[in-house]
């Protein structure tokens, strides 16, 4: 079956053709995303008005793009399907109004998809895929959040940061040493910097950070993300507003902020939060697996070191590669495909929400 999708939850247009065989494996045929990171660049974030304009102007023009890349046409496809929550409202109106009047209008059926549960169909994605249950980490923009799937649609909510998201707290602090918006890939290079810079050592730079003087060094010390309540849950605010005291304590003293040692320690106790929660999870929810999904989930030292943690719990880790961690159509299309195995369609009646349906 021929699964056209979409996706307009925030400031990625995306259409794609996924195809899915008898087996129940996936390929992608076409992919099409249309960032507007340049746009909202000017602002430093993501203005929602803007977003849904562009999204507007393009979806029509990349759905053509879409079947043509695929080598398809509207009558070879048999299922679409659409983001509807969570996201910026007038963003998502665009995709699910789009959606429904092109399945509407040609008799295809149509489903509706949670967009952290399409992160987290990412890892269908993969060659070998894994296979509920198993517990998916999404950690975005928007999300920090631990869920227990026990089914490709039943998604259960068992640990979520309960002010700021990791992505967020890597755009809101990289903004203010000069890295331009969205800032979590260069936070992960300048990161990458600060660690061998810190270690002296290119290879086993994480590892051997924490014995180093720089970790030691009282001045660039941060609190660290994940609550110690016996919870999964987290606080980035803490990590964030901390980040934001020590940069201008060294504006007040006049001093230039040891960029790359900073980043790497920020990085550091962010990444270190989430796989002292990873591990209490997997302790806690014996024999699943880990499925890693979400636009942070591109980050180098959180992908080494969930590594790390599923290798020593035993346990597989399912990593999408990191062009599908973003916002894209195809993880979508693998979601609503299971969506529509499980029954859940839609109708025109459908509507979008800005809100999070996923619940403990
Ligand atoms: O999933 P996504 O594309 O959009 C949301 O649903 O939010 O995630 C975007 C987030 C941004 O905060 C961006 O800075 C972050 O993913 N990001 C990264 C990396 N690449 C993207 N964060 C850390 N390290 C990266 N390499
Ligand atoms: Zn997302």
């Amino acid at each position: 079956m021929n699964v056209l999708a979409f996706e307009s939850s925030c400031d990625e247009t995306s259409a794609a053709v996924v195809s899915c065989d008898a087996e129940g494996k996936f390929t992608v045929r076409s992919n099409i995303i249309a960032s507007q990171i340049e746009t909202h660049r000017l602002y430093g974030g993501v203005v929602p008005e803007i977003a849904s304009r562009a999204h507007a102007e393009v979806i029509s023009s990349i759905t053509y793009e879409a079947l043509e890349a695929a080598g398809v046409s509207i009558s070879d496809i048999d299922l679409v399907a659409v983001t509807s929550n969570p996201g910026l409202i007038g963003a998502l109106l665009v995709g699910v109004n789009f959606a429904k009047g092109l399945a509407v209008a040609n008799g295809i059926p149509l489903v509706a998809v949670d967009h952290i549960k399409g992160h987290t169909a990412a890892a269908l994605l993969l060659d070998e895929p894994p296979k509920p249950p198993y517990l998916a980490l999404t950690v975005s923009g928007g999300h920090t959040a631990i869920y227990h799937v026990t089914d490709y649609t039943d998604f259960t909510l068992i640990g979520t940061t309960r002010d700021d998201a990791i992505g967020e707290a890597f755009d809101k602090i990289g903004r203010l040493i000069g890295i331009p918006y969205p800032a979590g890939r260069g936070f992960d290079q300048l990161s990458r910097e600060g660690f061998i810079l810190a270690t002296g050592d290119e290879q086993d730079f994480y590892k051997k950070y924490k014995s180093c003087a720089a970790y030691k060094d009282k001045e660039m010390t941060l609190p660290s993300p994940a609550l110690s309540d016996g919870s999964l849950d987290f606080s980035f605010s803490g990590l964030k507003t901390a980040g934001v005291n020590l940069l201008h304590k060294y504006e007040q003293h006049g001093r230039a902020v040891p960029r790359e040692l900073f980043a790497a320690r920020y990085t550091f106790e962010a990444v270190e939060a989430v796989a002292k929660k990873i591990s209490l999870a997997l302790e806690r929810y014996q024999g699943c697996d880990l499925v890693l999904a979400g636009g942070v989930a591109a980050n180098s030292h959180l992908r080494a070191r969930l590594s790390e943690v599923c290798r020593s719990a035993g346990v597989s880790l399912f990593m999408p590669p990191v062009e599908l961690c973003g916002d894209n159509a195809a993880m979508i299309a693998a979601a609503g495909y299971y969506e529509f195995i499980k029954g859940n369609l839609s109708d025109s009646s459908l509507n979008a929400s800005a809100l999070d349906s996923i619940t403990r």
